[in-house]
């Protein structure tokens, strides 16, 4: 089998930063940052993109070049190679895992992005509400837990078979072809809209359709505010979409990494990789979403808006009607905005599904073509659930688990692997070798101490959240609201000497999780099929959770059988 290989180095970078910018960049970060106060956002964000994500970027990098020398390509073998107990290759399981997990809805998501650019280049979105199209794309029904629309399930499997026709082309002719043309196509479409929205007129003597100046938008975004300094929430908040964005915490960085050669950079390349993601995250994807719906919607009801993180409803429900306002280039700005979302969508997806198929490749000797193939029958089992049960958050429930909590987990193992077991000195070595920038020197220091303990920081606050509902005067937008800051008033209180209020978990967090305090519970005045709905959403839930540990365990079954097939192997040779 010919050995994989990037064919430029430009190829490389782009392919890892269309790995990182992705639906994060342009939903997921604006929503979160204005739900957790705008400019009071952007400053645990950087802080921990420099305690947390610059570090693991040099580290995966580091970490899957050395894996790839060994002949692994994906997180179990990888992690294996760097520690001893026979432990480490099922804690790498999560790396391949997580990627399972987020590949089954991301791509749906990436299926609407496809759908609602081909409708808006139609003209689809002048004569149809954007809320009815997404009934239309999804089969969704009220208060039902099925939502089925056969032709969204037929685009959806489309998109998963492009996915697996690109991967099965192979590393080069793949995904670097696709990032090469992707990327910049995003970046430019990204800007056109992002200049286009800054000229929206906004008079202050007729606010009937512009209410506020785009620049509201972008003030409420660049103004730093110190006070959240003191909010774990925000924190949360902030390192959880670091590890999103950036794609650390789930193996990809590492397959990607593990086709590099003995002696390649991976200190600049990793950084320029890191760097562009954040260009396309806090300049590109903060002057679209918000600037644009701020204007016409006012800040006070983008923050409601926001209330849930995601983005979605701004995103695909409100942009097209905001379009509209832009007359003749409505539905070119459309096919703008959501083409550069399936973009952006596609380089990341694609990168989920390389460390599965590298996986079965290496371990398992299979053809690129077949292990392709695999990669796509493995996310079907998954997505046909998600695509069917979209309506009770069963997605969002994945996006939970997979896509926030296990990179912090798998994060803090990879960090304890690599500072601790490998051991630091040996691994610094290994991440400046080949270097034409060298890590400047404190971050050994970071990486060997900082990290570690702000992840297991962040795990505690993951596990362990509490429901700090508290109603406050909000400065920006100036008026009083009700936010649940998590630990806040308990801290409040410990400061000041009063009682501190009744512990209650949140859903945010794990524990509230698994006893459904996301889902909102059906008031005494709910009528009989929302309290049915209720009921159902609850058995979908556990019935998700089914689906999630059995897909890991078959995970964990494969490592087992390849290591069992190696050690036969290693075995024969031995005998003869
Ligand atoms: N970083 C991507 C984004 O911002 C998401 C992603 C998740 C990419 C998992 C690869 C793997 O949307």
């Amino acid at each position: 089998m010919a050995k994989e290989r990037w064919a430029s180095r430009m190829g490389l970078v782009l392919a890892m930063a269309g790995n990182a910018v992705g639906l994060g960049n342009f939903l997921r970060f604006p929503a979160q940052a204005a739900r957790n106060g705008g400019g009071a956002f952007l400053i645990p964000y950087l802080v921990a993109l420099l305690v947390v994500g610059l570090p693991l970027i040099w580290v995966e990098w580091g970490m899957g070049r050395y894996g790839g020398q060994q002949g692994h390509h994906s997180a179990p073998g990888i992690f294996q190679s760097m520690g001893k107990s026979r432990l480490w290759k099922y804690l790498g399981v999560l790396g391949l895992w997580s990627c399972l997990v987020i590949a089954s809805y991301y791509l749906y998501v990436e299926t609407w992005c496809f759908a609602y650019a081909a409708h808006s280049y139609m003209g689809g979105f002048e004569v149809e509400a954007p809320g009815d199209f997404f009934n239309r794309l999804t089969g969704s029904v009220t208060n039902e837990v099925f939502a089925v629309s056969p032709w969204g399930m037929g685009l959806f499997a489309g998109c998963i078979l492009l996915n697996v026709f690109i991967l099965s082309k192979g590393l080069a002719k793949g995904i670097e072809i696709v990032s090469k043309i992707g990327m910049p196509l995003l970046i430019a479409f990204a800007a056109v809209l992002a200049v286009r929205g800054m000229f929206i007129e906004y008079n202050p003597a007729d606010t009937s359709v512009v209410k506020a100046s785009p620049l509201e938008g972008l003030n409420f975004l660049w103004q730093p505010r110190l006070d959240s300094l003191a909010d774990p929430s925000v924190w949360l908040a902030a390192a959880g979409q670091i590890f999103f964005t950036l794609s650390i915490g789930m193996g990809t960085i590492h397959c990607y990494a593990s086709y590099l050669r003995d002696q390649d950079d991976v200190v600049l390349t990793g950084a320029s990789a890191g760097w562009t993601n954040e260009f396309c995250e806090v300049i590109l994807g903060g002057t679209i979403l918000l600037p644009i719906s701020v204007a016409y919607l006012g800040l006070n009801q983008v923050v409601d808006m926001t209330a849930g993180g995601s983005g979605f409803g701004l995103g695909f429900l409100t942009m097209p009607t905001l379009f509209n306002n832009w007359g003749g280039f409505a539905p070119f700005a459309g096919f703008l905005w959501f083409g550069l979302l399936f973009f952006a969508a596609i380089t990341s997806s694609l990168a989920m599904g390389q460390p599965i198929m590298a996986f079965l490749q290496s371990e398992f000797r299979m053809s690129r073509e077949k292990s392709a193939l695999a990669f796509g029958l493995m996310l079907l089992v998954l997505a046909v659930p998600v695509a069917i049960f979209h309506d009770s958050t069963f997605n969002a429930d994945f996006d939970f688990w997979a896509g926030s909590f296990a990179l912090v987990v798998f994060a803090l193992f990879e960090t304890i692997l690599f500072a601790w077991v490998f051991g630091m000195k040996r691994g610094w070595t290994e991440i400046n070798k080949g270097a034409e920038m060298r890590v400047p020197s404190f971050f050994y220091f970071i990486i060997k101490y900082v990290t570690p303990v702000f992840l297991l920081v962040i795990l505690v606050g993951y596990i362990f959240q509490p429901e700090g509902k508290v109603r406050e005067f909000d400065p920006v937008t100036q008026r009083e609201r009700e936010i649940d800051r998590g630990y806040r008033p308990f801290i409040d209180a410990l400061l000041s000497g009063e009682t501190p209020p009744e512990w209650r978990w949140s859903g945010s967090g794990m524990i509230g999780r698994l006893l459904h305090r996301d889902l909102s519970e059906p008031g005494p005045k709910a009528l009989p099929e929302e309290k049915k709905f209720y009921e159902n959403v609850k058995m979908v839930r556990t019935f998700d959770r089914l689906i999630l540990v059995g897909a890991f365990l078959f995970l964990v079954a494969l490592v087992w059988l390849a290591w069992q097939r190696r050690a036969r192997a290693e075995g024969d040779v031995y005998d003869q």
